[in-house]
């Protein structure tokens, strides 16, 4: 589904200097994959979900999407869910979630009957027709959620987009991402600092690390699914998972590529 080869990217800074930030980054993301990417504040992550969507030019190597060089902004079949919710402040929760398939031209009854059904998936079923402003910084994410997965895109990209929220709204989204994500299969990648957060999301995390960042290592993660996410920290198989993947996020890991995928 997607591929980064050898991927580089180096920016210009306010001084007119350049700065490598990411470095020969290459991995794989299979078809319906949930390929989570971990690794400090300012490793590049952000710029690498930029990238594979068209939003900054490569540097040098390529990424594919579904069998094509990215070349520009990749706008078809793709969906992109940020740490803002970036809702319509003045539609309700029903219009917002709707909106992707006006866009689409979706007849208005199918669109209204869709949008309530992912509003009913995400858990705001009873809150269709409140606005964003009077919605929980979790309900606003879920609506966000439901306004991405309504027009069934193939691939998602996630970055960070449980970030700003607490501990415990963030395990019950997480779970409820992870169970959709089931039933609907699709192909993620999904981008976090936080290493349980990988884990307990992922068949395969892809640790960054450095400045320029560069591939760690692309850690297969065996937990089996479905997961109860808020159970998983006790587990011993993930004890020894968090272990291993934080060896490669210490400061000046160079290369590990015997880990390499
Ligand atoms: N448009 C840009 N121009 C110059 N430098 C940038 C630009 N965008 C990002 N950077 C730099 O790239 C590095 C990685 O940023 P980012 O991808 O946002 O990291 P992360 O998401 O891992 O925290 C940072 O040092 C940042 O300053
Ligand atoms: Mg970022």
């Amino acid at each position: 589904m997607l591929e980064f080869r050898n991927v580089t990217k180096r920016f210009e800074t306010p001084g007119g200097q350049e700065v490598t930030v990411l470095q020969d980054v290459s991995f794989t993301v299979d078809d319906d994959e949930f390929c989570v990417v971990v690794g400090p504040s300012g490793c590049g992550k952000s710029t690498l979900l930029n990238l594979a969507l068209g939003l900054v030019p490569i540097s040098e190597g390529e990424i594919v999407h579904d069998g094509k060089r990215v070349e520009s902004i990749v706008s078809s079949d793709v969906g992109y869910i940020t740490q803002d919710a970036n809702l319509l402040p003045w539609s309700t929760v029903l219009e917002n979630i709707m909106s992707p398939l006006e866009i689409r031209g979706v007849p208005k009854t199918e669109r209204r009957a869709t949008a309530r059904e992912w509003a009913e998936a995400v858990g705001l079923g009873k809150f269709v027709d409140y606005y964003p402003g009077q919605l929980s910084g979790g309900m606003q994410k879920r609506c966000s959620i439901a306004r991405t997965m309504v027009y069934d895109p193939a691939m998602i990209y996630m970055d960070e987009p449980f970030g700003p929220l607490d501990a415990i709204t963030r395990t019950i989204l997480q779970e409820t991402l992870l169970n959709l994500w089931q039933t609907r299969r699709k192909t993620i990648l999904f981008i976090t600092h936080d290493l349980v957060e990988a884990i307990a999301l992922g068949d395969t995390v892809v640790v960054i690390n450095g400045q320029p960042g560069t591939v760690k290592a692309r850690i297969p993660i065996p937990l089996s699914r479905p997961r109860e996410i808020r159970h998983l920290a006790a587990s011993t198989e993930f004890v020894e998972l968090h272990t291993k993947i934080w060896s490669y996020l210490e400061p000046g890991v160079e290369s590990n590529a015997g880990e390499l995928v």
